[in-house]
């Protein structure tokens, strides 16, 4: 499926939104729109439109770009009141997607200091099938060659917060303003979760992303000063993407310590079963010597099934997946067996093969197999199909 997919891929047109969010950018803005047309003029394999999100900028960037639209069919604007970038982006995204209707999003700087002529990077990334591609300047390659030692340890230490803080790792640069995204996967993450008002949207919309299972690619940005107009960067917005990188982390945890609290209480479910059915419900039929293991099994599936729903509708509560309910309780049930295998080959390699404490070797085996448990149930059970 994938595959094929894929295949496909490459030769489907697709419509292509560039969002540029502007405040106070006129110079800027009417030396970037030509540049950039003339870019996706070369690239025929895809149709783009241009939209310029301004918040009524005082220096009259929307009368520049009104000018700019007489000639060109492509360019859009929708103007709103200024909120902070991350509201911009928001409300480009949706313009964008309900009327431009568009397959991808390209977020763009507008004040010249993301190249146009990365956008053809952008969606070669795209076409390969990753659905989000991030112009970044912390791989090889990548550059902020203008700034001095203090933008350039601000950026760091944010992009830093953003890794491991927030729990990124495997992405170089957290912060990047300038990226292409896959509609589909961005309609997947619910908007009320991207409620950050400033530029701590950008690392927002990465986290949710990859919560709703983004396939992700970094191409090299060599990043270039603006030279008109200044930087609206504040230290509110500084703030702002400080304390969210914790709530990110603690979002993370958070659903791993429902998915443990939810485990520890199926124990009690499981002995439960197991007496009622061992000392009650089997006995009406006679008692026979496998109402022991029957027992037992009876206590692991029904203490199964309450995992199962518990974690549905309440650890996974919002996670927006297609697939049947039934599906999912089968692949739990997948997740639960190979994690009885883990416990198991850990506890004799332990054991056995270690000489450790069958106790602290089985200790060492239910964590495992617990971490492991999670992750499939995270990464598999749970998480929509990319199609
Ligand atoms: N509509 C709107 N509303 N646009 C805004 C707002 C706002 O409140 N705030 C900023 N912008 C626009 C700017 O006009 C510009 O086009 C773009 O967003 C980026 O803003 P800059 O002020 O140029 O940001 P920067 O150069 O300091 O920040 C760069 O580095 C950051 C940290 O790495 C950008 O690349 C950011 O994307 C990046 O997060
Ligand atoms: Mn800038």
């Amino acid at each position: 499926m994938t595959c094929s997919y894929l295949g496909i891929l490459g030769k489907h047109r697709m419509k292509i939104a560039i969002i540029l969010p502007t405040y106070n950018e006129k110079e800027n803005i009417e030396i970037l729109i030509p540049k950039l047309e003339v870019e996706i003029k070369n690239i025929k394999k895809h149709d783009f439109e241009i939209l310029v999100v301004d918040d009524n900028s005082p220096d009259n960037t929307a009368s520049a770009v009104n000018q700019l639209q007489k000639q060109y069919k492509n360019l859009h604007l929708v103007s709103g009141e200024k909120k902070g970038l991350g509201v911009a982006y928001l409300r480009g995204a949706s313009y964008a997607i309900d009327k431009l209707k568009a397959d991808v999003l390209i977020m763009m700087d507008a004040d010249l200091s993301h190249p146009p002529e990365l956008i053809a990077e952008l969606m070669k990334g795209i076409d390969e099938g990753y659905d989000l591609v991030i112009g970044s300047r912390y791989v090889k390659g990548g550059a902020t060659p203008d700034w001095n030692l203090r933008r350039r340890v601000i950026s760091k230490v944010g992009n830093s917060f953003a890794r491991i803080i927030a729990g990124m790792y495997k992405i170089h640069d957290c912060t990047s303003g300038y990226r292409a995204i896959r509609t589909s996967v961005y309609k997947k993450v619910n908007t009320k979760n991207l409620s950050t008002k400033g530029y701590a949207f950008i690392s927002t919309l990465l986290y949710e992303l990859f919560s709703v299972g983004a396939r992700a690619k970094e191409v090299p940005l060599v990043f270039y000063d603006r030279k008109y107009g200044d930087t609206k960067l504040k230290s509110k917005d500084m703030m702002e993407f400080f304390f969210n990188s914790f709530r990110l982390r603690f979002k993370s945890s958070k659903r791993m310590i429902k998915f443990a609290a939810v485990g520890g209480s199926g124990i009690f479910v499981n002995l439960g079963i197991f007496t009622l059915a061992k000392n009650v419900l089997y006995p009406l039929y006679g008692r026979t010597n496998m109402t022991l293991l029957a027992s037992s099994l009876t206590g692991d599936e029904i203490s199964i099934i309450y995992n199962f729903l518990l974690n549905h509708y309440w650890t996974f509560r919002g996670v927006t997946s297609k697939e049947h309910i039934l599906k999912k309780l089968a692949k739990f049930h997948i997740v639960a067996l190979t994690s009885v295998v883990i416990n198991n080959a850990v506890l004799f390699f332990l054991h056995i093969g270690f000489g450790l404490t069958d106790v602290v070797a089985k200790f060492i085996g239910i964590i495992i197999a617990f971490i492991w448990n999670y992750l499939l149930n995270v990464k598999w059970t749970w998480r929509e199909k990319i199609q």
